[in-house]
């Protein structure tokens, strides 16, 4: 069985941050997303794994990816010129891929539990497609699937007006190498782009069966702000313990599962976990309260913060109170000295600020 992890795409919706980044690499919990993919891609057993890059973030995947060692797999890098569609992406990789079997993976998706007993129970069958299904509230902004009483898959509809069903698709697909027929078959979908819906569609019509496991765990798609944010929220719940590596001086209090790492600073503040604080992270005088991560080199200076990912190296200066926000890299956010109250604001293209 091998692997196959896509970490292309355009990542429009986090712009600005993914001007300069791989939405993939956006840490949770101060770790990559698709280092957690990895992760539960090597605790499945599978060992060789194919990573999709886009000639706009493909080196920095790499150079934050490496060759897999660290997770005991090998990585074998695929470069997808356009980002055409998931099949496409498939396409793509058909030479790596050959004629094995394949777990096929969203770089920006994630999901409690793994992936293990999918993987297991897909090689015990004789399915041509495994689809991992999620209950959800509002269905129309996902491709959704009918199932047969037996949990076949009978029809898949990408982002339906009147959903069928509430079992949205999640980023995480068991194949054989039926579907390079199946995707050779599809024609592009009215955005121009090679839909996996699709082929799986046609791999249904071509006969071959197509089995759905619902996923009782949670699954985060962190395509936006917002789901980073919840991304977080439910990864600090879940992993965060505390370990204070770094220095807290005797007028801070540290409550909860804290995590701080080597080098961090923590003077005359409060930190309320559950929250990870990187390493060489100023605290001073400062408010850090639940589901808030920040990353290495950041300096905080009387502040407030909470429910918030703030991302390498930023500068946080006298700032009342910052909830609900994402801030990339080197961002500078200070309260200027003087009379006069005004904004002044150097923020990049895309950039969102609420007031
Ligand atoms: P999406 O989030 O659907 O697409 P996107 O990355 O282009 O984002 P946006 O809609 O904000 O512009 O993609 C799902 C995952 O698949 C994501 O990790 C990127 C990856 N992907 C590829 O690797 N190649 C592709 O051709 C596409 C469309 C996505």
């Amino acid at each position: 069985m091998k692997a196959l992890v896509l970490a292309g795409g355009k990542g429009t919706r986090l712009r600005p941050l993914t001007y300069t980044t791989a939405k993939q690499l956006i840490p949770v919990a101060n770790k990559p997303i698709i280092f957690y993919v990895l992760e539960q891609i090597a605790a499945a057993g599978i060992d060789n794994v194919g990573v999709i890059i886009s000639p706009e973030t493909g080196e920095n995947v790499k150079d934050a990816v490496g060759d897999g060692s660290r997770w005991g797999i090998k990585i074998t890098y695929i470069l997808q010129e356009t980002p055409a569609g998931l099949a496409h992406a498939v396409k793509t990789a058909r030479e790596f891929l050959g004629e094995s079997p394949f777990l096929m993976f969203l770089g920006d998706n994630l999901i409690q539990g793994g992936v293990e007993a999918f993987v297991r129970d897909f090689a015990a069958g004789e399915a041509g497609a495994f689809i991992l299904l999620k209950r959800v509230k509002d269905p129309r902004a996902f491709g959704v699937a009918v199932l047969d009483g037996r949990n076949h898959v009978v029809q898949l509809i990408e982002k339906p007006k009147e959903p069928p069903s509430d079992l949205a698709l999640v980023g995480v697909y068991l194949f054989r190498p039926a579907i390079h027929m199946a995707i050779e078959r599809i024609k592009p979908s009215w955005r121009g782009e090679l839909e996996i819906t699709d082929a799986i569609q046609e791999l249904i019509h071509m006969g071959c069966p197509v089995e759905a496991r619902i996923l009782e765990g949670w699954w985060l798609d962190t395509g936006k702000k917002d789901d980073i944010l919840e991304a977080n929220r439910v990864v600090l719940d879940e992993f965060a313990r505390r370990d204070v590596k770094g220095e807290v001086d005797g007028k801070s209090q540290v409550v909860g599962r804290v995590e701080i790492g080597e080098g961090a600073r923590v003077i005359n503040s409060v930190i309320r976990g559950p929250v990870v604080i990187g390493s060489g992270v100023n605290i001073i005088d400062s408010f850090v309260g639940p589901y808030t991560a920040i990353a290495g080199g950041s300096h905080l200076e009387r502040v407030s913060l909470e429910h918030a990912v703030v991302l390498e190296n930023c500068r946080l200066v006298d700032v009342e109170h910052i909830e609900d926000s994402l801030i990339g890299s080197n961002t500078r956010v200070v309260r200027a000295g003087g009379r006069r109250r005004a904004l002044r604001l150097f923020v990049g293209d895309d950039a969102e600020v609420v007031i």
